[in-house]
């Protein structure tokens, strides 16, 4: 696992038809300020749990270990890259509705962490993407056989850590969300180049592929203070929804975000022929007769049609509609906390920690990286 230094990595866009991406340098003052907006509401949403999210940083740079030098300079990488840490902050929130949290939170926290790490190494393989958390990517850092392995290496420590309690369900939690992941990603990969792909089948394979883990996130977060089982489920419905319309958001930023403030390489979605909302959406709003001549140029001839898609899409509401959905099923998972709250006497924190959910619902759907 010798590192090949690799710096230099050229733009998924290069050989795709423009999109009019915005360049880090043509607006860097909008865009870091955008990021710094998006930053500062999460963490002013975050203070409540501060120190469960400081002591997190500390516990999982020490799970990040290999007695292995090589293994462990990739891993303590792995480690400084960092993130949001979305998946955590749902965890220790969700518990926190229900008391304060406590030790089996925090191993939850960074069991949903380390898979979620996990599926990105893997994820940036499948989709040759260069750049993650400002970093270039482990498999152009080191190479794709290291991304593989530190990938399953990540899954599987996180499996010892959801088995180490005395209860047997984080580990069926955990398992059951992972195959989800990887059955989205799978499904996903099948979709390359099927642009007749449903909007339904589009958000089912989301729901898998990002829904799943934020659900358990929450779900586990809300056991490990004991709450009861249906508010449990309502907690995964609402954390399965918020990770839904934060793909969907994630979708629109491929083609429409800032590389610079995202932090990761933008545009593969489209270059790699995956059909995304805003293209499922266009194709859809065709006339039948446009729809056919598209498909027909599409399969003589698919740089141009593509070229001719982007071209149509600058002139369509497919933004306006995509941002619209992400936000639909951003109100619907806020609607489904309310329902995991529902007649209890909340103290002064826990109605905190309730707008603290809120809020980072609505954040996830107007971010910038
Ligand atoms: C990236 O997730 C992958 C998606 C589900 C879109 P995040 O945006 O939460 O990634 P980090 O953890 O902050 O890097
Ligand atoms: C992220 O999917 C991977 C998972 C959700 C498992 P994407 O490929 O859409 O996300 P980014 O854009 O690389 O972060
Ligand atoms: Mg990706
Ligand atoms: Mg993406």
């Amino acid at each position: 696992m010798e590192s090949h230094e690799t710096t230099t990595m050229s733009h998924p866009l290069s050989s795709t038809p423009s999109l009019d991406r915005k360049t880090s340098s043509s607006n860097a003052p909008a865009s870091e300020l955008n990021e710094q907006r998006y930053r500062e509401a999460f963490s002013k949403a975050c203070r409540c749990i501060g120190t469960q999210l400081r002591q997190f940083e500390d516990e999982l740079g020490s799970q990040l270990v290999s007695d292995n030098d090589q293994i462990d300079r990739v891993l303590k990488y792995v480690a400084r890259l960092g993130g949001k840490r979305l998946r955590p902050a749902l965890t220790f929130l969700t518990s926190e509705l229900f008391g304060p949290s406590t030790e089996e939170t925090m191993r939850l926290a960074m069991v949903v962490e380390l898979v979620h790490t996990a599926t990105l190494v893997h994820d940036d393989v499948l989709d040759a993407s260069g750049i993650r958390r400002h970093q270039p990517t482990v498999h152009v850092r080191w190479d794709v056989p290291t991304s593989i392995l530190i990938g399953d290496w990540l899954f599987t420590h996180a499996y010892g850590l959801a088995n180490a309690g005395e209860s047997t369900l984080p580990g069926r939690w955990i398992a059951s969300a992972a195959k989800r992941v990887c059955e989205g990603e799978i499904r996903q990969n099948q979709t390359i180049g099927n642009w007749e792909l449903t909007q339904e089948e589009y958000f089912d394979i989301l729901s898998c592929k990002t829904g799943a883990l934020c659900g358990a996130s929450c779900a586990m977060g809300a056991w490990s203070t004991q709450a009861p089982s249906s508010r449990c489920d309502a907690l995964q419905s609402f954390g399965n929804k918020l990770g839904l319309a934060f793909q969907i958001f994630d979708d629109w930023l491929d083609i429409w975000g800032d590389q610079a403030p995202s932090g990761k390489t933008l545009g593969t979605d489209f270059e790699h022929d995956k059909p995304t909302l805003p293209w499922i959406y266009l194709l859809g709003s065709l006339s039948s007769l446009d729809r056919q001549a598209w498909f027909e140029l599409y399969n003589s001839n698919p740089q141009q049609a593509k070229s001719e898609l982007s071209a149509r899409l600058k002139q369509s509401d497919a933004s306006a509609y995509t941002l619209g959905c992400a936000k639909g099923f951003a109100q619907s998972a806020c609607e489904d906390l309310r329902r995991a709250v529902s007649s209890l006497d909340l103290s002064d924190h826990q109605t905190q920690v309730l707008r603290a959910l809120e809020e980072i619902t609505k954040a996830s759907v107007a971010r910038a990286g």
